[in-house]
């Protein structure tokens, strides 16, 4: 299996959750986490911080864990487990490690051009002959890069009486009150179009601030889209570079669900490294290969009936 350039990123970025648990000795070389050391690690984090490693592809977890060894460094997985099981700040550290939240506004800008250009105009017609409200849901939203810039190009397009509700879930809750916050540095934001740069954004300190009225466009929620309840029905979904970090099993429930959640002829976008599983190409049209953008096919299985479930709000947590 070949690691994708997030998980070198993300790797990366540990550095700078090293924490005070940093021990003086041997580092941890090499990736291999033993399976039943792996399955404590899992245990735990699933008693714990409810969080399911199990779905996951192994091998880029135990890389990621291997990197959190080094990161604190302890010689091995051994001592690693005996810290975990003791600490909760490490769990949460590893939580955040292996739920990468590498994102950007307007991340892949000819994915947002097609969405601007073909999808939106159209959703939005058909959301005023049938005067109804549009709905997004932007899933792994990490810090909610996308589904703002989601929001700033539907204010773009929108009409004074055009409805909208975007919503942002991700696993993370760390993720989502940073999204909430809606500050970003400047690397974050450099795919944001100048104009509406300098109409939504204020420097604030080293980074910049959202408006509010964009941030009030969109909701957080912390949702698990392979083991929680089914959450949400949307004309557009976005789930993209999620799927990367699933075997391929856990993909095709994960695009069954998405496929449940999309009325026919919803749309749905995927990451740019990511593609349909061969199980689940009968649900969807591929309506752009390039950007990945799929339509729902009017198929047996019925997508999920209105009223929505009920939708949990945002606690405050730190995972
Ligand atoms: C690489 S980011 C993608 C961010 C954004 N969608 C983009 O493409 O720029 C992946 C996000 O998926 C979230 N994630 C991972 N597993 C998830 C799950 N089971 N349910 C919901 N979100 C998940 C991670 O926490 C992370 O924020």
């Amino acid at each position: 299996m070949t690691i994708s350039p997030e998980d070198n990123t993300a790797m990366g970025t540990n550095d700078e959750e090293t924490s005070a648990v940093k021990q003086a000795s041997a580092p941890f070389v090499g990736g291999d986490i033993p399976a039943e050391l792996y399955g404590q690690i899992g245990e735990i984090l699933q008693q714990k911080q409810n969080f399911t490693l199990s779905g996951y592809k192994d091998l880029c977890m135990k890389r990621r864990i291997a990197a959190r060894i080094r990161s604190v460094g302890l010689p091995g997985p051994e001592p690693y487990l005996a810290l975990l099981r003791e600490n909760s700040c490490e769990q949460e550290q590893l939580v955040a490690s292996l739920s990468i939240h590498v994102s950007q506004f307007f991340r892949n800008p000819s994915t947002f051009a097609v969405l601007e250009k073909m999808i939106l105009p159209e959703l939005l017609q058909r959301t005023r002959d049938h005067h109804s409200k549009l709905r997004v849901w932007s899933i792994g939203c990490a810090n909610g890069e996308e589904p703002y810039s989601l929001a700033l190009l539907c204010r773009k397009l929108m009409r004074a009486d055009d409805l909208l509700t975007i919503i942002g879930t991700d696993v993370s809750r760390a993720a989502l009150q940073r999204a909430k916050r809606g500050c970003y540095p400047q690397n974050r934001i450099a795919g944001v179009p100048e104009e509406m740069l300098q109409e939504y954004f204020t420097p604030e300190g080293a980074e910049y601030l959202l408006s509010e009225q964009i941030r009030h466009q969109v909701r957080f929620f912390r949702h698990d889209i392979l083991s929680d309840q089914p959450f949400y029905r949307a004309d557009l979904i976005l789930c993209r570079n999620v799927l990367i970090y699933f075997s391929r099993a856990q993909q095709r429930k994960i695009l069954q669900i998405l496929a449940a959640a999309l009325p026919y002829n919803g749309y749905l976008v995927l990451g740019r490294a990511e593609t349909l599983v061969t199980a689940c190409r009968e649900l969807f049209r591929c309506v752009d290969p390039a950007e990945r953008i799929y339509q729902r096919l009017k198929t047996d299985e019925k997508p999920l009936p209105l009223p929505l479930p009920c939708l949990q709000p945002l606690r405050k947590a730190s995972r």
